[in-house]
C-alpha cells in the first residue's frame, strides 16, 4: 500500500477544513477501510514506518490507529495493527460523508454505456455452466491433460527471451502452418498459412471480422434462429442486423431479402447450423455463393464443431467450393479442445490479409506464445486428430443413447432436429401450447439445462418451441434416467397429440 499517495489525495481533498494532521490520518485510514482499499485482515504499517513515510510524529500515527481501535475498524494482534472485518453497509451507515452529499452519485449517474451495451433485451452473457445438458461444453474429462501438460511444458522450455516480447500480431506462425495444413486435409479449405490469423476465439475472430469487413449501420445477416455471439458482435459493432430464416436445407434469403436487405455480410453455421443442426445443401450452398457474390457481399462461414459429424458422408467448407470464393472462414479449439483454451482463427482470401494484418496489429490478442507452440506440435504430432476421432465417436455413442431414451420417454410429445452431427441436438414441441422459455425454467429448477429455442431468436419470436440439449458431456448410460426425469416434468400428453401419435404409431407398425 502507498499510504503517501492515499494521504496526500486525502489530505488535498480534505485538508482545507482546518483538521489536524493526527485528525486528518484517522479519517483518511477510516474512509479507506470503508471503501475496502484496506480490506479486512491487512495489516497497517508500523507506527514508526508509517510516521517516516509521511513524514509526521509516531504519536499522529499512534493516536490514529488508537482511534480506529476503539471505533472497532482495527484490532491488535501478533501481526501488529489489523483491518477489522467491517460489515460494509454498517460502515457506510457512519459514513461522516454520505455519498450522495458528496455528489458521488449524481457524477455516477453522468456516466453511460454506448447504444449497444445498453440497448434493452441484449444479450445475456452466457454463464459457464457444466452438465446434462449444456450446449457447446466438449467431454472435458476425456481431453488428454497430461500430454498436453508435456507439449505446453516442452513449448516453455524452448522459448528465448526474445519470444517473451509481443507475438507476431497475425499468430505464432508455426500454429498459422499447422492450421493451415490441418484445414487443407480435413475440410478441404483452400488456403496458406498467410491467410490464416490467430484470434482468442470465435467471438474474438467475429469482433474481428466485423471491424475489418463493414461500417457502422452496415446490414448484416444473421441465421434466425442463430448464435448470440454473432448477435452480440453485430450489435457491438453498430450494425444493423436482418434474421434470415432457416430450413432443413440451411440458411434460406428470399428473393426479397436481396432486394429490400441487401447484405455487406452473411453469417451462417452451414456445416451443422447452430442451434436447429441443418446441414447446408451444395445446392443452397453454390445459389449462396452466386448470390453473395453478385451483390459484393462475404460470407463469415463459423465452422464451429464440423469434425463431429455422425451420419453421412461430410460436406467440405463453402470456403473451399471455390477458388475465389467471397467467404471468410472461421475456426475454434474450444469445441474440439477446451474452451479455456481460448484459440480460434480466421482464413481470409489473399486480397483481405494485409487489411487484418492491420488491424490485427492494434488489437490486443499478441500473446500466448507457448500455447500456440504446444498447440502447433498437438495438431502436427496427429494427437489432435486422434483425440477428435475418440471424441467422435464418444459423443456418436452419446447422441444414440439420448436418441433412444427421448423416444423411449417422449417420443409422442416432441420431434428431434439436428442430430447429424456435433454435439447437441434439438427437442421440437408437438404440442404448439408448450413455450420453451417456462419449462427451460421449470427444468433448470430441477437441475437440468435445457437452454429454450426462442433463446437463440434473432429477429422477433420463433413459431417453432423446444429445446436445445447439449449431450458431449454426459455418459450414455446417465441419458435414460435423465430423459425420464425430464419427461416427468414436461406437460403431459394432450388429446390431441395424443392422437397423432397412436395414428403415426399404426402407421409405422403397418
Ligand atoms: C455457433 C458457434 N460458433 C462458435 C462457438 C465457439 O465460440 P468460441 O470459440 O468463442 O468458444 C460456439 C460456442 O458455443 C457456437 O455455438
Amino acid at each position: 500500500m502507498d499510504y503517501s499517495l492515499l494521504f496526500n489525495a486525502y489530505a488535498a481533498q480534505h485538508g482545507q477544513q482546518g483538521w489536524s494532521r493526527q485528525r486528518l490520518l484517522h479519517a483518511c485510514l477510516r474512509s479507506a477501510i470503508r471503501q475496502g482499499t484496506l480490506a479486512a485482515g491487512t495489516a497497517l504499517a508500523p507506527s514508526r514506518a508509517l510516521a517516516e513515510e509521511l513524514g509526521v510524529a509516531r504519536n499522529t500515527v499512534l493516536y490514529a490507529y488508537e482511534q480506529l481501535a476503539s471505533e472497532g475498524f482495527v484490532q491488535c494482534d501478533r501481526r501488529g495493527t489489523v483491518v477489522a472485518a467491517v460489515p460494509l453497509q454498517a460502515a457506510l451507515a457512519q459514513s461522516a460523508v454520505p455519498l450522495a452529499q458528496a455528489g458521488l452519485s449524481q457524477r455516477m449517474s453522468n456516466l453511460r454505456c454506448s447504444q449497444p451495451a445498453a440497448a434493452p433485451g441484449g444479450v445475456p452473457p452466457p454463464a459457464s455452466q457444466m452438465g446434462a445438458f449444456v450446449p457447446g461444453v466438449p467431454a472435458l474429462d476425456q481431453f488428454p491433460l497430461a500430454a498436453w501438460r508435456r507439449l505446453l511444458e516442452r513449448a516453455w522450455r524452448s522459448l528465448t527471451p526474445a519470444q517473451l516480447n509481443y507475438g507476431d500480431p497475425a499468430g505464432e506462425s508455426p500454429l498459422r502452418v499447422a492450421i493451415a495444413d490441418h484445414l487443407r486435409a480435413a475440410r478441404g479449405v483452400v488456403c496458406d498459412a498467410t491467410q490464416v490469423f490467430i484470434t482468442d476465439g470465435t467471438q474474438s475472430s467475429l469482433d474481428l471480422c466485423l471491424r475489418a469487413l463493414a461500417d457502422v449501420g452496415d446490414t448484416i445477416w444473421i441465421e434466425h434462429p442463430g448464435y448470440a455471439g454473432a448477435l452480440a458482435a453485430a450489435r457491438g459493432a453498430s450494425l444493423n442486423v436482418t434474421g434470415i430464416e432457416v430450413d432443413e436445407e440451411g440458411i434460406a434469403p428470399q428473393p426479397d431479402d436481396w432486394l429490400l436487405r441487401p447484405p455487406r455480410l452473411i453469417y451462417t453455421t452451414p456445416s451443422h447450423q447452430y442451434p436447429l443442426g441443418s446441414v447446408l445443401s451444395l445446392r443452397r450452398r453454390v445459389a449462396l455463393l452466386d448470390a453473395a457474390r453478385r451483390a459484393a457481399a462475404l460470407i463469415i462461414e463459423d465452422d464451429y464443431d464440423s469434425e463431429f459429424r455422425h451420419d453421412g458422408a461430410p460436406l467440405s467448407a463453402m470456403q473451399g467450393l471455390a477458388a475465389d470464393a467471397p467467404v471468410v472462414y472461421l475456426g475454434t479449439f474450444s469445441k474440439t479442445m477446451f474452451p479455456s483454451l481460448r484459440i480460434g482463427f480466421v482464413v481470409v482470401p489473399v486480397a483481405l490479409a494485409p487489411g487484418f494484418a492491420q488491424m490485427r496489429a492494434h488489437a490486443s490478442a499478441r500473446g500466448r506464445v507457448g500455447e500456440q507452440l504446444a498447440l502447433a506440435e498437438f495438431l502436427h504430432s496427429g494427437q489432435f486428430a486422434r483425440h477428435v476421432r475418440r471424441m467422435r465417436r464418444l459423443y456418436r455413442q452419446r447422441r444414440d443413447a439420448l436418441v433412444m431414451a427421448v423416444q423411449r420417454h417422449l417420443g409422442a410429445r416432441v420431434t428431434l432436429q439436428g442430430m447429424s452431427a456435433g454435439m447437441h441436438l434439438v427437442l421440437c414441441f408437438k404440442d404448439e401450447s408448450w413455450r420453451d422459455e417456462v419449462i427451460s425454467q421449470q427444468l433448470l429448477a430441477h437441475g437440468i439445462v435445457a437452454e429454450a429455442l426462442s433463446a437463440k431468436a434473432v429477429q422477433g419470436g420463433l413459431a417453432l418451441q423446444g429445446l436445445v440439449l447439449g449431450y458431449a458431456q454426459v455418459p450414455a448410460e446417465q441419458m435414460d434416467e435423465l430423459i425420464r426425469r425430464m419427461a416427468a416434468l414436461l406437460p403431459p400428453e394432450t388429446t390431441a397429440t395424443a392422437r397423432t401419435s397412436r395414428r403415426a404409431q399404426r402407421k409405422v407398425k403397418a
